[in-house]
C-alpha cells in the first residue's frame, strides 16, 4: 500500500526514483508521481495507473530530467479521493516551493483542512496528504526553517504518516518523518536514499537506518541526522542490508507468484533443519520465553486474510497437542471488542508483512491489557516487532506477489513447530505422538516437491475449470481453513467468486446454489476423522449435478464415480495435510488467473501491506 522513495546524490534522480518505485510496485498502487529538485525549481510529474504511464510522461521531458540529482517519488493506493492525477503525490504548497509525499492516513485532516481554508490556503485535491502539505508550509513560514517547520507540523497531526519533504529554498536536503508508517534511510557513498521498504534500495546501499515512530531525519548528500520531534539528536546504529537483489528477481518464472509457490519446499526444509536436530530431541525454537508462555491458560490468535487462515489451523493444533483453549479472530473485529484478555493470555499476532494496521492495533490492545505477545512475521524489521515480547521469524524471503503463498506455508510450519515445542515443554504430553509428527514434518518437503512436479497436469485441469464463474471449496476440520484459503486465492487473483465453506454446513443454505454451473472442490484426507462424512457431503453435492473436484491422497477407485477432476496429493497424516493440500489450490488459482489474463502478481484493488484500518 503506497510506497515512498527519496534520493539525494550525484545521479540523475528520475531514474533512481523510478527504479526504486518499481521495486515497491508489489505493494499495490493506482497512481504514481515524482518531484525533482534541480536547485532552482522543483518539477512534479504524475500519472494515473501504473509506473509505465509515469515513464511515458517523463519521456516527453527527457532533457529537463537529467539536471536533477535530488527528488522524492511515490506510488499511491487511493484512500482519500479516487486515483486521479490531482490526487497523486507529490503534493505542492500554494507558493509551489514545498513538496511532500505521504504514506498513511491523517485522521484529523478535516479539522485541519477547515482551519487552513480559513487561513487562505486553497486545495486542488481530495487527499489528506495535501492538508499535511499546507500545514507543513504554514509552519515553515512561521519557523523559517524546513526542519523546524516539519517538527512543528507533525505535532499537530493525528494518525499514521511517513513523509518525505523538500523545499526549493533549502535544496540541499530532504526531511523524512515516521509515525506509525515505516520509513528507512539507505546510506550510500556521497548519496543517500529514503524508502518505505527495503526492496526499493536493495543493491544500492549496504547500510540502513530504520527510523522509529516519532523520529525525523535530515538527509543531505553526505550526512543523515536523526532527531525526535522535540529536536533531540538520536544516535541510530545503521544496520547491514541482509537481502540480495536475487531476493526480488523472478528467476525466470513468468510471475513472482509461481516462483514463490515453487520456493516453498526449500523454505520448509530450511525451517525444519534449523529446528529439528533429531526426532528424539526436543525442538530448538529460539527466542521464546517458555517460563511466561507455560503460565498462560488461554490463547488468542489475531491476524487478517491468509494469515487468519494460518491462525485457524493453529487452533486445531494447539487445542489437540497443548490442550489449551484458543480463540481465533480477525484483527479488524478484535479491535472493536472489549476482549477478555489479561495476564493469563498468550496473544499470537500473525502478519507476513508486520505492517498490517489492524493486526498491529490488536497486538497493542492485547499488550495494554497485560497479555504476553508472540508474533510470527516474515519481516523482523517491521513495525509489529516493536510491540511483541517474542518473535518467530518466518524466514520465507521477501514475498513480492500480492497473494500470499510461501509466507502462508512458513506460517503453518512455524505454528506446527511452536505447538509441538509447547507440548514438549509440558508435563504429561504424548511424546510418541510428538516424535511421529516431527518425523512426518521432515518427510514433508519431498512430498511438497512431488506435488509441485505435477504442476503441468494441474494446469490442464485449471484450463478446464477457468470458464466457471463461481466455485464452492469445502472441507471439514483442520482443512476448513485450507478450503477458505484456496477460495481466497482463487477470488483475489482470478476475480472468480469462490466461497470456502464447512462441508457440514452446506446443506444449511449454500446447497441451494449448486447446479451444473457451480463446481464444488472438496478436500478429502483418508484416515482422518472426517473422511466418511466428507464423502457423504460430496455425494449430496453430486446429486445436485455440481461439477465435482477432489483434492485427496486417497487412491480409492470409487472416487471416479463421484468426481469429475481428481487432484492427487501424496499420503499424509490429516494433522499435517493443510500444508500439502494447499499447494494444488495455489497452483489452481494461479493457472486459472493466468489463463484469464489477470495481472497475477498485482491484482486490482489489492495492496501487499494493508497499512490502514
Ligand atoms: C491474501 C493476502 C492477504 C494478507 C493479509 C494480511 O493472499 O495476502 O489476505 O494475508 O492482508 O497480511 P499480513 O500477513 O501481512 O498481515
Amino acid at each position: 500500500m503506497c510506497g515512498i522513495v527519496g534520493y539525494i546524490g550525484n545521479n540523475a534522480v528520475a531514474e533512481e526514483l523510478i527504479n526504486g518505485l518499481k521495486n515497491l510496485e508489489y505493494r499495490g498502487y493506482d497512481s504514481a508521481g515524482i518531484a525533482l529538485n534541480d536547485n532552482e525549481n522543483i518539477d512534479i510529474f504524475k500519472a494515473k495507473g501504473k509506473l509505465c504511464n509515469l515513464c511515458d510522461v517523463l519521456e516527453q521531458h527527457k532533457k529537463q530530467l537529467l539536471s536533477s540529482t535530488r527528488g522524492i517519488g511515490h506510488i499511491r493506493w487511493a484512500t482519500h479521493g479516487s486515483p486521479t492525477v490531482e490526487n497523486a503525490h507529490p503534493h505542492r504548497s500554494n507558493d509551489g516551493k514545498l513538496v511532500l509525499v505521504h504514506n498513511g492516513i491523517i485522521e484529523n485532516y478535516k479539522e485541519l483542512k477547515e482551519e487552513l481554508i480559513k487561513q487562505g490556503y486553497h486545495f486542488v485535491s481530495e487527499t489528506d496528504t495535501e492538508v499535511a502539505t499546507h500545514l507543513v508550509d504554514r509552519e515553515y513560514h512561521l519557523a523559517q526553517s524546513l526542519e523546524q517547520g516539519v517538527a512543528r507540523a507533525v505535532r499537530l497531526l493525528k494518525g499514521a504518516f511517513a513523509f518525505c519533504i523538500m523545499h526549493q529554498d533549502e535544496p540541499d536536503k530532504i526531511v523524512a518523518v515516521r509515525k506509525n508508517a515505516p520509513l528507512i534511510i539507505g546510506l550510500g557513498d556521497h548519496e543517500n536514499f529514503i524508502a518505505s521498504d527495503v526492496p526499493a534500495i536493495i543493491g544500492k546501499v549496504q547500510k540502513i537506518i530504520y527510523l522509529d515512530d516519532g523520529e525525523m531525519a535530515l538527509v543531505t548528500q553526505n550526512q543523515v541526522t536523526v532527531k525526535d520531534f522535540d529536536g533531540h539528536i538520536l544516535n541510530k546504529n545503521p544496520e547491514v542490508v541482509n537481502f540480495s537483489p536475487e531476493a526480488i528477481s523472478k528467476r525466470g518464472y513468468k510471475h513472482f507468484m509461481l516462483k514463490e509457490i515453487n520456493e516453498q519446499s526449500d523454505i520448509v526444509r530450511n525451517l525444519l533443519s534449523e529446528r529439528i536436530s533429531s526426532v528424539d530431541s526436543p525442538l530448538n525454537l529460539q527466542g521464546i520465553n517458555w517460563n511466561e508462555i507455560l503460565k498462560k491458560t488461554k490463547v488468542e490468535i489475531i491476524a487478517c486474510g491468509t494469515s487468519l487462515h494460518a491462525a485457524m489451523v493453529a487452533k486445531y493444533l494447539l487445542e489437540s497437542l497443548v490442550k489449551v483453549s484458543v480463540n481465533v479472530e480477525a484483527a479488524s473485529e478484535y479491535i472493536y471488542r472489549d476482549t477478555i484478555t489479561g495476564a493469563d493470555t498468550l496473544t499470537i499476532g500473525i502478519s507476513q508483512s508486520g505492517e498490517t494496521a489492524d493486526t498491529i492495533t490488536a497486538v497493542k490492545q492485547a499488550k495494554a491489557k497485560g497479555a504476553h505477545i508472540l508474533t510470527l512475521t516474515n519481516r523482523v524489521d517491521s513495525s509489529i516487532v516493536r510491540y511483541s515480547d517474542n518473535i518467530i521469524p518466518l524466514n520465507a524471503g521477501i514475498e513480492v506477489s500480492v497473494a500470499a503463498t510461501k509466507s502462508y506455508t512458513a506460517q503453518l510450519i512455524s505454528l506446527y513447530l511452536f505447538a509441538i515445542a509447547w507440548a514438549e515443554h509440558q508435563t504429561g504430553s504424548n511424546l510418541k505422538k510428538l516424535k511421529e509428527l516431527k518425523q512426518q514434518l521432515l518427510e514433508l518437503p519431498a512430498k511438497m516437491d512431488e506435488v509441485l512436479s505435477k504442476a503441468d497436469a494441474l494446469k490442464e485441469q485449471a484450463l478446464r475449470l477457468a470458464q466457471y464463474k463461481s466455485f464452492v471449496y469445502m472441507a471439514r476440520g483442520v482443512n476448513l481453513p485450507t478450503a477458505m484459503e484456496g477460495a481466497l486465492k482463487l477470488k483475489e487473483i482470478s476475480y472468480i467468486n469462490a466461497t470456502g465453506y464447512a462441508a457440514g454446513e452446506l446443506k444449511h443454505g449454500p446447497i441451494a446454489l449448486l447446479d451444473e454451473n457451480m463446481p464444488v472442490l472438496a478436500i478429502l484426507i483418508p484416515g482422518g476423522v472426517t473422511y466418511d462424512k466428507m464423502l457423504s457431503n460430496c455425494e449430496e453435492a453430486k446429486a445436485r449435478h455440481a461439477k465435482m473436484i477432489a483434492v485427496t491422497s486417497s487412491l480409492d477407485e470409487h472416487l471416479v464415480t463421484i468426481f469429475d477432476e481428481i487432484i492427487r496429493i501424496p499420503e499424509i497424516d490429516e494433522a499435517l495435510s493443510p500444508i500439502l493440500a494447499n499447494i494444488p489450490l495455489q497452483l489452481l488459482a494461479y493457472f486459472i488467473a493466468d489463463a484469464l489474463g489477470r495481472e497475477v502478481d498485482q491484482p486490482r484493488n489489492l495492496a501487499k501491506s494493508v497499512t490502514v484500518e
